[in-house]
């Protein structure tokens, strides 16, 4: 039977860090609510020219780097975005011409901070079936430049942060590794509340002076909404896939949830019964990154030595939609 392993990870975040206190000087907030509410103690914001898809070739570049691969080795690239370079063709196409390949299939996902763990489901079963051997899977971000810099936005523009990381992913006929299970849902009922109005093709125009000046194109979150649902989905999801894989809470090694609020992390790690060292948070370092979150947390959990051979590796999520999954992987 062949699974999907993870055959290496990459992540790369821009240059400039902002703090909370940089952001005092923009709006009405203080170092002090951010922390106590988010736990976020800084994010990072990409350079002027910066885009998510220049983001990601550098991350994809160190993750073939490290899994001893060229680019044109890759036979597929999905990438999970909400904050895509430009409308249309989708993010995708531009990271794979910036790889300098061509001639590779380019699938842009838009689940928001749930991106990666649907597009995990999507390349799991693109290598199951045999159709693609190596597949690139992106989260991507810029969030810094849909934020407003004032106190009307403030209550998103504490939150979010830039950043991008991959992870490439390809069969192994180990029975015992590789991707165990992936489970994703959706409530369209609640679309509006964490959502970007404008621009939109249902608005005619689709974008206008007064949209921009009614703030319409920024994040506009019912956060003690999401967060009430966040709470309990996310736990769910990793009960979810631990059931269909056969495991209890106890045999996970290592849970690895989407980085939107220290607190909701606290929760799920209580409601999982999880000690300290069993789940893994650095939103105080990058705010949230939607789509990347996961494989950013991913990627430095790996690094830090926090994910060895043969554990069993949790992946949670939940976010605008609203959309949510967990993921089960045997390291
Ligand atoms: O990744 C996608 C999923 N997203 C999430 O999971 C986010 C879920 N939600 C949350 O994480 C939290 O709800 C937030 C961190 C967004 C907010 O925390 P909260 O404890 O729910 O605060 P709140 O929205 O109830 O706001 C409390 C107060 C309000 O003032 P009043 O109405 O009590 O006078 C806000 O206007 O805090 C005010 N406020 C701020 N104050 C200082 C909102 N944003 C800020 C700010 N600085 N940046």
């Amino acid at each position: 039977m062949v699974r999907t392993e993870f055959i290496a990870t990459g992540m790369y975040v821009p240059e400039r860090v902002v703090t909370n206190h940089e952001l005092e000087g923009y709006m009405d907030t203080s170092d002090e609510w951010i922390q106590q509410r988010s736990g976020i103690k800084e994010r990072r914001w990409a350079a002027e020219d910066e885009g998510g898809s220049d983001m990601a070739k550098v991350a994809a570049e160190r993750a073939l780097e490290a899994a001893g691969m060229e680019a044109d080795e890759i036979d597929c690239i999905i990438v999970a975005t909400l904050s895509p370079d430009h409308f249309f063709p989708g993010t995708g196409v531009f990271l794979q011409r910036k790889l300098g390949v061509t001639d590779v299939p380019c699938l842009d996902i838009r689940n928001q901070c749930t991106g990666f763990v649907y597009g995990l489901e999507i390349a799991d079963a693109f290598i199951k079936t045999g159709q693609y051997r190596r597949i690139l899977l992106v989260g991507t971000e810029v969030h810094s430049s849909g934020i407003i810099l004032s106190t009307e936005g403030r209550d998103t523009a504490v939150l979010f942060g830039d950043g991008a990381a991959v992870a490439i992913l390809g069969p192994t006929d180990d029975p015992d590794r590789g991707v165990l299970a992936v489970r994703t849902h959706a409530d369209g009922r609640y679309a509006e509340k964490l959502w970007g109005p404008a621009p939109a093709c249902v608005n005619k125009p689709f974008i206008s002076k007064e949209m921009i000046d009614e703030g319409l194109t920024r994040a506009h979150m019912d956060g003690r909404d999401v967060f009430k649902h966040a709470v309990t989905k996310m736990p769910a999801a990793i009960h979810e896939v631990l059931e269909v894989a056969g495991h209890q809470t106890e045999d996970l090694d290592m849970v690895i949830p989407h980085q939107a609020n220290m607190r909701i992390a606290q929760v799920v790690q209580k409601s999982l019964g999880l000690p300290d060292d069993k789940i893994y948070i650095n939103i105080q370092r990058y705010g949230n990154t939607t789509a990347a979150s996961i494989p950013i947390a991913l990627h430095e959990c790996i690094e830090e030595g926090g994910i060895q051979r043969g554990d069993l590796v949790g992946f949670t999520a939940f976010g605008s939609g609203f959309t949510w999954g967990g993921a089960l992987v045997r390291w």
